[in-house]
């Protein structure tokens, strides 16, 4: 049976590895994105995965093209909740629209995806609910309330949802990556990363897919035992 999965933020770095592993697992995968058209549009051209753009922060535009999507392809069995932002800067710094826009769409987008899609896996006795943390969600990150926060949020999200998906076939886990050569880790000032990578035993930043390969763990038949999980991949930097 062919399972039909949506990647939020599945166009660019650890979405697009996971978009693209899904798909090589035989999977129909939609790659939802929300800013950039001529990187979405590449990605398509080269994988052949469909996209779809919508802000997952916004509630509507998630239950709106879930069930159009859930229409189109006869059921909705995996979301990876990956899209994510930051908007670094000490607290002294950081703006509430800053604290807010990472909580919408970090946290909030978690919410909104699996409200849009959790009842249709129950009703069918079986989902995959893949929601993507950090490292930061865990430990900290100086200059990261707003994403520190959020991202925890989503480790206490998972654990809760997994207990209500539970006994109907849904497994809901999280994946907390450490960094990864992402555009999102490279937009870390150059110093700072260097301090950051010189406490990653495995001595390198990971790659996404390495993520990836979690993922498609995570979502397959032999993970039905796993729920409410964290899975950290990242480099024993942070062993948790
Ligand atoms: N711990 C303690 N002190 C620190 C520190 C740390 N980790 N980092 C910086 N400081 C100190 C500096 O030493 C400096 O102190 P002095 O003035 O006394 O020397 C002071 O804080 C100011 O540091 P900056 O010059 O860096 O301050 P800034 O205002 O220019 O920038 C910042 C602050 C935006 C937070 C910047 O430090 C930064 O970008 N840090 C990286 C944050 C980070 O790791 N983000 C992860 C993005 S990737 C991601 O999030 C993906 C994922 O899931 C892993």
């Amino acid at each position: 049976m062919t399972r039909v999965a949506i990647v939020t933020g599945g166009t660019r770095g650890i979405g697009e590895a996971i978009s693209i592993a899904l798909k090589n697992q035989g999977c129909t995968v939609i790659a939802n994105y929300c800013g950039n058209d001529d990187k979405a549009k590449a990605f398509s051209i080269s994988t052949g995965i469909a996209t779809a753009k919508w802000d997952v922060g916004d509630h509507e535009a998630c239950i709106d093209n879930c069930a159009r999507i859930a229409a189109e392809h006869g059921s909705l069995d995996i979301v990876v909740n990956n899209a994510g932002v930051t908007r670094d800067g000490t607290l002294a710094r950081m703006s509430f629209e800053d604290w807010n826009e990472v909580m919408r769409i970090n946290l909030g987008g978690c919410f909104n995806m699996a409200k849009a899609s959790f009842t249709g896996m129950r009703e069918r006795g079986w989902g995959r609910i893949v929601n993507i943390g950090s490292i930061n969600g865990q430990a900290g990150q100086y200059g990261q309330v707003n994403y520190a926060a959020a991202k925890s949020g989503i480790h206490g999200f998972t654990k809760a949802l997994a207990q209500e998906g539970a006994k109907f076939g849904v497994t809901v886990n999280a994946i907390a990556p450490g960094y990864i050569d992402t555009d999102m880790v490279a937009a870390v000032p150059p110093a700072v990363l260097e301090k950051i990578v010189a406490k990653i035993p495995v001595g390198r930043l990971g790659h996404a897919s390495e993520i990836a390969r979690g993922v498609v763990f995570l979502c397959s038949d032999n993970a039905g035992f796993v729920t409410g999980s964290t899975m950290s991949i990242n480099g024993g930097q942070h062993m948790y």
